[in-house]
């Protein structure tokens, strides 16, 4: 069958466990590109801690420069116990989300059928929302410093940036996503403006601004303390909430907890203006404890592949993996320990690898 279309993916397994799921998922979707009749060209680079215990540095000079030519970035995770983690991080993936303007980070929080939730009386269907983390500002934009460095006078100033355009853009973004959405319409804004007197003010009344531009949304505005609480008493009520880079990032990890595992937490941050490539990545990071055991959950990154297909303007190849993923869920005869199950990323892969190959013969929505 000929090949009509190529794209060029920048894989960057980095870490721990990145050095296991990126490739599990590279093999995926090569699967999935004969199916489509499209040809995923992946380049992998060794950037990361070893990367960084060779030269240096977490990636090359002209990194950004390499990466910019992809038409989307894989990446595992990075971090490793022996460099700290502010060194690791904004070596490598904070620059990315920044100089490519990645300004969404959109982090969907679904609870499959097959799997459990630690929550009591929530069952699949009951529980699936997204997480609209603002993604280059607020609490990360690494504006601050040390003065006395060393000293026991020793002052450390770390700066938050609330833009006006930072704020508006990825509120925006929610509203459109809540509108295209199969959901309630709902977009819930998180702050801690009781306390944050200025950002998160600004972030406030920008929501109530750009609320009003969608009559059709309901919307809800929460304290992030009650926040938390209301994620486990009432996840059901949840369709799309958009939060600060800070706010986001726990909140998704919270709410991939509730879903049964933070190995099933897929993420995308998105140039949603495609000036820049976006980059697709697990939620989790590269967890030293079970690194190099085989044991990974390889899903939350196979989850993540699927959004980068959709965003490729692949949505069948996007939807054959996520019904493969379901499967597989549902039957629950192969499953990694952090689901209960006994079964290694190995064997988790080929399963999915079979279920891809199933849903192909069984007629999915592909052409042939
Ligand atoms: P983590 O997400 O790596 O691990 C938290 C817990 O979840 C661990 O017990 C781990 O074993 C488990 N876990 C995570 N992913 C799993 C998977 N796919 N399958 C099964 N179990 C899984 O968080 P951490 O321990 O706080 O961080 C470890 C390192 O990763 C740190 O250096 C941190 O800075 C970094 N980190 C990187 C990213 C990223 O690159 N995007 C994200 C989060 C943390
Ligand atoms: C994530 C991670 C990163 C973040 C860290 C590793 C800098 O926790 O992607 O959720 O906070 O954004
Ligand atoms: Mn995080």
């Amino acid at each position: 069958m000929p090949v009509t279309e190529e794209f060029h993916i920048a894989a960057i397994p980095g870490d721990g466990i990145g050095c296991e799921v990126v490739p599990a998922a590279i093999e995926v979707l090569q699967e999935i590109g004969k199916r489509l009749r499209v040809r995923f060209q992946f380049l992998t680079y060794d950037w990361g801690s070893d990367f960084y215990f060779k030269h240096g540095r977490m990636m090359p000079p002209d990194a950004l420069d390499q990466l910019r030519v992809a038409d989307a970035i894989l990446l595992g995770a990075i971090g490793h116990p022996a460099i700290q983690d502010h060194i690791t991080l904004n070596g490598l993936l904070l620059p990315i989300r920044r100089a490519f303007d990645q300004y969404v980070n959109v982090r969907p929080a679904i609870l499959y059928p097959g799997v459990s939730s630690p929550l009591i009386g929530v069952s699949p269907g009951q529980l699936d929302f997204v997480v609209v983390r603002e993604n280059t500002e607020g609490e990360y934009a690494q504006a601050g410093g040390f003065v006395h460095h060393g000293n026991p006078s020793e002052v450390a100033v770390q700066v938050s940036v609330f833009t006006r355009q930072g704020v508006e853009r990825v509120i925006r973004y929610a509203f459109e996503l809540a509108g295209r959405r199969n959901g309630k319409k709902r977009v819930t804004s998180i702050t801690k403006s009781n306390a944050q007197g200025y950002g998160m003010v600004l972030w406030d009344r920008v929501f109530d601004e750009v609320k009003s531009d969608y009559p059709q949304v309901e919307t809800e505005s929460l304290l992030v303390d009650a926040a938390t609480v209301h994620f486990v008493r009432r996840p059901q009520s949840f369709d799309v909430v958009v939060a600060s880079n800070l706010f986001g990032d726990i909140l998704s990890d919270l709410s991939a907890a509730l879903t049964g595992s933070i190995g099933l937490a897929p993420s995308a941050n998105l140039d949603p203006l495609r000036r820049f490539p976006s980059m697709f990545e697990p939620v989790h990071g590269s967890a030293p404890d079970i690194a190099g055991k085989g044991v990974a959950n390889p899903l939350a990154t196979f989850l993540s592949a699927a959004m980068m297909l959709d965003h490729l303007g692949l949505p069948e190849g996007s939807a054959l993996l996520d019904s493969a993923i379901r499967d597989v869920l549902r039957e629950g005869r192969v499953r990694t320990p952090d689901l209960g199950g006994h079964s290694t990323c190995r064997e988790v892969t080929e399963e999915v690898m079979r279920a891809v190959r199933a849903g192909i013969s069984a007629g999915n929505t592909l052409p042939n």
